[in-house]
């Protein structure tokens, strides 16, 4: 079993759409039972909050149901997951820092790390953008949701 917490800075946008391709991802290819996916913010702007609705809606016309409520990164998540995976450069330096020179069995890192496709070394925060922006995030966490599950799947070889 490996557990994998998708990590943005709202938890409203990015990381529960991650969320949402990657569950889907893992049922089409069986492995729902050996990878858990979940999500969380760096910020508490929106704890409690439902997904951002433009993320629902664009996600929704491309199949993905986001039903996540928000919640921020807490100090169990480093012990309890054995990935975080950061949105952006941001969301990565606080996880580094909140990890501290602590050991922990988690591994940090970028989600944009996993992607085929070259040119992208962050996921673009949507919030304050246009649909473009919410088609262009869902298009990179497709992508690297496919990288992630190839990658995760040796891990579990
Ligand atoms: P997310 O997007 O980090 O992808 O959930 C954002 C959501 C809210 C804010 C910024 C980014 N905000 O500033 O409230």
């Amino acid at each position: 079993m490996l557990r994998v917490l998708f990590v943005c800075l709202g938890n409203i946008c990015r990381s529960p759409a991650a969320e949402a391709i990657m569950q889907t991802k893992l049922e089409e290819t069986g492995l729902e039972a050996q990878i858990q996916c979940d999500s969380a913010g760096t910020g508490a702007y929106h704890i409690g909050e439902k997904a951002d609705r433009r993320m629902i809606l664009h996600a929704r016309k491309r199949g993905y149901d986001i039903t996540s409520i928000a919640r921020q990164v807490e100090a169990h998540d480093f012990k309890e997951f054995d990935y975080l995976i950061a949105m952006d450069q941001a969301n990565y330096g606080v996880l580094t820092t909140m990890a501290g020179d602590r050991l922990h069995a988690t591994e940090i890192q970028t989600m944009t790390k996993f992607c085929s496709k070259p040119g992208n070394h962050e996921v673009p925060d949507p919030y304050y953008g246009g649909d473009d922006g919410f088609e262009n995030v869902l298009d990179i966490l497709e992508d690297a949701c496919s990288g992630l599950i190839t990658f995760l799947q040796a891990k579990l070889n």
